[in-house]
């Protein structure tokens, strides 16, 4: 929905019911279509400067399809937002009656967020003022929000932020080092950005080869962060309209129009650092484009190929804060760890003769090896998951791995694009990114 429809719908409406009078055109509060606020603000509700609202006709504009969202407020469940038309009629001492006539709808699917205009008579801003002040006063305390989440790029079967922070297993001061820079960009570093006068915009980078558990860490930063109060927009080029700049704009007017922190996530955004789209995310990796949440936006971008993140970018102060490389196994004791939560209750200690096959994979190769193993003996009809199950699994994957980087290696000059996104990746040895 553009606004011009809506202005124009109004303008007919005024001429039919005002016709000749004066009025201005303006960008209205969405609260003044809040359900909460249209219940509590009763006609012959009292305004500053002496004027009076006399209450609302619905109207019907066939530029909007009414909708409502809803939420809980005390122990009760109401409508919140709504998208429609009305005229609201005001009164006061020795004038005239007068309306405004007011249209709000939504503008995106995904921005959740009401796009309101109204005409108002020249000369009665200030009445128009005060009742949208009475209207966001009611709607406050703001009811509890019905969406933590806004996925851009698909469906919620997308990303799901419902892992916890233990169940990734990674080098205890990398983790450590991520959830600070969090908290400390929420809690301090927000306020300080905004004394520079800087918009509070601060930028992750999370690079590894595939498998090592970065949409996972994303997923476990995710539940963090709801669990503090604060909203996540998610961006992913998978679906079948690839990475495109559009996505990272509407992503952009989420994180603006939220008026709750963000944990704006950008999976793989070297699929998006392609043509014409590249400078226009560096504008936005530079301030120029960047989003300005006054609540503060911590971007978490992950991507395989490091390579795409080219000296410009890792670079360059300022583009990206910090660059976290996630790993692959690199000791004994990660690797043990990763395979006994893997195994659970079929974990048995002659398991661990395997460890030394697990060094430098990544997580996502032990869980398959370990959920292989389990299948293997369930398959034979056995209860317990022994050490040879476990050394066939990883056997057979292992093979499967050289099978196919044999497969690609031969194929190598056509490259391994990225097929739902538009970019032209560097080639890789191995596309699982295990070692092989
Ligand atoms: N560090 C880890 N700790 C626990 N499980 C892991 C870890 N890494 C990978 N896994 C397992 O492997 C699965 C795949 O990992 P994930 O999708 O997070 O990898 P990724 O780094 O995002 O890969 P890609 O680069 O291909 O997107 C996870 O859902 C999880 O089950
Ligand atoms: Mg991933």
């Amino acid at each position: 929905m553009q606004y011009e429809r809506l202005v124009q719908w109004a303008k007919t409406t005024w001429e039919q019911r005002w016709p000749g009078r004066p009025y201005h055109t303006i960008w209205a509060s969405s609260e003044c279509s809040n359900m909460i606020a249209q219940n509590q603000l009763r006609s012959g509700r009292k305004l500053r400067g002496k004027a009076r609202y006399d209450g609302l006709e619905v109207l019907d504009c066939p530029v909007i399809v009414p909708i409502s969202d809803y939420g809980t407020r005390g122990k009760k469940m109401v409508l919140t937002s709504t998208a429609g038309a009305y005229a609201f009629k005001f009164s006061a001492e020795g004038y005239d009656p007068f309306e405004v006539i007011y249209a709000s709808s939504y503008f995106d699917d995904d921005v959740q967020d009401l796009t309101a205009v109204a005409l108002v008579p020249s000369d009665k801003l200030e009445t128009w003022a005060a009742f949208e002040f009475a209207c966001a006063r009611a709607v406050r305390p703001r009811i509890r929000r019905r969406r933590d989440v806004y996925i851009i790029g698909g469906t919620d079967a997308f990303f799901d932020p419902t892992v916890d922070w233990d169940d990734v297993i990674l080098p205890d001061d990398l983790k450590r080092d991520l959830i600070e820079d969090m908290e400390a960009f929420f809690n301090k570093g927000v306020h300080i950005y905004r004394q520079l006068k800087l918009a509070p915009f601060r930028k992750l980078l999370l690079a590894g080869v595939p498998g090592t558990g970065k949409t996972m860490l994303c997923a476990a930063m995710a539940k963090l962060a709801i669990s503090h109060g604060r909203i996540v927009v998610y961006v992913s080029g998978s679906d079948r309209d690839g990475a495109s700049f559009e996505k990272i704009q509407r992503a952009l007017q989420a994180v603006t129009a939220a008026r709750y922190p963000v944990l704006l996530i950008v999976e793989e955004i070297d699929a998006y650092l392609q043509g014409d789209d590249k400078a226009r995310v560096l504008n936005v990796l530079d301030g120029v484009e960047s989003p300005n949440n006054p609540e503060g936006a911590l971007m978490l971008a992950t991507t395989n190929y490091p390579e795409v993140i080219d000296e410009r970018i890792a670079k360059r102060p300022g583009r990206l804060d910090r660059i976290f490389v996630i790993p692959t196994i690199q000791d004994e004791g990660h690797a043990e760890q990763m395979l006994r939560h893997y195994m659970a209750d079929q974990w048995q200690e002659d398991h661990l003769a395997v460890i030394p096959d697990l060094i430098d994979q990544p997580g996502a190769f032990v869980r398959e090896a370990a959920l292989h193993a389990r299948m293997l003996a369930a398959h034979s009809h056995q209860t317990e998951v022994t050490l040879g199950y476990l050394q066939q699994s990883i056997e057979s994957l292992l093979r499967q791995i050289r099978a196919g980087n044999d497969f690609l290696r031969d194929r190598r000059p056509i490259g391994l694009g990225n097929s739902a996104g538009k970019a032209k990746r560097p080639t890789r040895p191995n596309p699982f990114g295990f070692r092989d």
